[in-house]
């Protein structure tokens, strides 16, 4: 596998162009008061993390299969407001830190490989918190991202695909640039279509426990 490495400042880029688009999405005042909260909390959080030492082991790219999967499909961009977060994590995509961390699933055998996320601030990442993380998801084109939990309370921002997300049997079409909150362990699903789904996430709270299928399909 090629060696690469993604830069600590095209980390921190990623990780202020969230910021940034949190704090602007706060500042317009059009979200829901439990998503306002959240955004306020991740951002705080975010604020505690002492972004002078980077872990460069945790740099280091993984060489994930979903990034092949991607540009084959093409990434299909997003809308104006997310379009700074997309930008920034685009030209990086190879060097990401991508990693699957479930048990592996009969009636899913390829889902390691056809879905990763890339963590630049949490517990395992280039930046170091034990209370707040930010990072990429990517999920491929036609993929069943099966119903899991985890006591963290996430949120997502669409930055590129529209993919059908369930949260406690609710389904909804979301595009590029909506936010979604995942109260700590709801039952929550993704499934895309023709368009691969690029989301950067935040997760606080129990940020250390891992996410769980809920069982197999
Ligand atoms: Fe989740």
């Amino acid at each position: 596998m090629e060696s690469l490495s993604l830069s600590s400042t095209a980390a921190l880029a990623a990780i202020e162009a969230v910021r940034r688009h949190f704090a602007a999405r706060l500042a317009a005042r059009r979200e829901t008061p439990a998503i306002t909260k959240e955004l306020e909390n991740v951002l705080s959080l975010l604020g505690t993390v002492d972004f002078s030492r980077v872990d460069e082991a945790c740099l280091r790219a993984s060489g994930h299969p979903v990034i092949r999967q991607l540009r084959q499909t093409g990434i299909h961009g997003g809308d104006a407001s997310s379009a700074a977060v997309l930008d920034a994590f685009l030209p990086h995509l190879d060097a990401l830190p991508w990693r699957y961390s479930y048990d592996p699933r009969p009636d899913a055998p390829d889902i390691g490989e056809r879905m990763a996320w890339a963590e630049l601030v949490g517990p395992i990442a280039p930046f170091h918190s034990n209370r707040v993380c930010l990072g990429l998801t990517a999920i491929g084109p036609h993929l069943l991202y099966p119903p899991h939990r985890h006591p963290a309370v996430e949120t997502y921002l669409v930055v590129s695909g529209s993919a059908d997300w369930t949260a406690e049997g609710i389904a909804r079409t979301h595009p590029p640039g909506a936010l979604i909150l995942h109260p700590a362990n709801i039952a929550h699903a993704m499934e895309t279509g023709d368009e691969p789904l690029l989301a950067a996430y935040a997760w606080t709270g129990d940020v250390e426990t891992l996410s769980a299928y809920l069982s197999e399909a």
